[in-house]
């Protein structure tokens, strides 16, 4: 079986979280796309020989995850040519047998236009700064939530207005805003939506 769901929406707006229990619960395969742009970021050299020669090693780095490497993902992610050395490999992994979800910025709209449902998770700006900083160890982390909150709009801006694949809901995602529902609830109504296209 061949199913494809596409996951997209802003940074720390529960994509990862969503995308986990979805694959989960239906058993399908998960890709974070954003892992792919993390790698290229922090790879340094050439970001488009960096994307064309990525290696498992490259994406099991244990810093992909800090606030650097997302800046520098959202850099890389700029160039076209960086964008489509990531497609086959998005578009393979999203054709998998056995179903799989795929979440990132333009699944839904460059990647996987086909894919049998598109979710497009979001929330207040405010909010997902407040997720992000709580989870840095909130007042022990080692930035300020409004240092936090302007790297979210900083990077928001950044996928939102750039000129290769910007950050929008595919015209016909389902548009999933987190803001006022708990993780559960939030999960809970995303595996309804996938199981209403089953
Ligand atoms: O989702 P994550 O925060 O890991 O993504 C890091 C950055 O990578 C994003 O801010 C975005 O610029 C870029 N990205 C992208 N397309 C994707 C996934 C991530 O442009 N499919």
């Amino acid at each position: 079986m061949k199913f494809t769901v596409a996951i997209d929406g802003p940074a720390a707006a529960g994509k990862g979280t969503i995308s986990r229990a979805i694959a989960r619960h239906f058993g399908f395969a998960h890709l974070d796309t954003g892992l792919l742009y993390r790698a290229v970021g922090m790879k340094g050299g050439d970001p488009v020989e960096a994307a064309r020669s990525l290696t498992d090693a490259d994406l099991r780095r244990d810093d992909l995850r800090s606030l650097e490497a997302g800046q520098a993902a959202s850099r890389v992610a700029t160039i076209p040519e960086v964008r489509a050395a990531l497609a086959d490999f998005q578009r393979r992994f999203a054709r998998r047998e056995g179903g799989a979800v795929l979440d990132g910025r333009d699944i839904g709209t460059v990647i996987c236009p086909q894919a049998e449902v598109k979710l497009y998770v979001t929330a207040s700006p405010e909010m997902r700064a407040r997720r992000r900083w709580l989870e840095l160890g909130g007042e022990a982390a080692p930035r300020s939530l409004d240092q936090v909150l302007a790297e979210v709009r900083e990077r928001d801006a950044r996928d939102m207005n750039r000129a290769e694949a910007p950050l929008r809901p595919a015209p016909d995602a389902v548009i999933l805003d987190t803001s006022d529902l708990s993780v559960d609830q939030a999960v809970a109504r995303a595996i309804e939506i996938v199981q209403s296209r089953l």
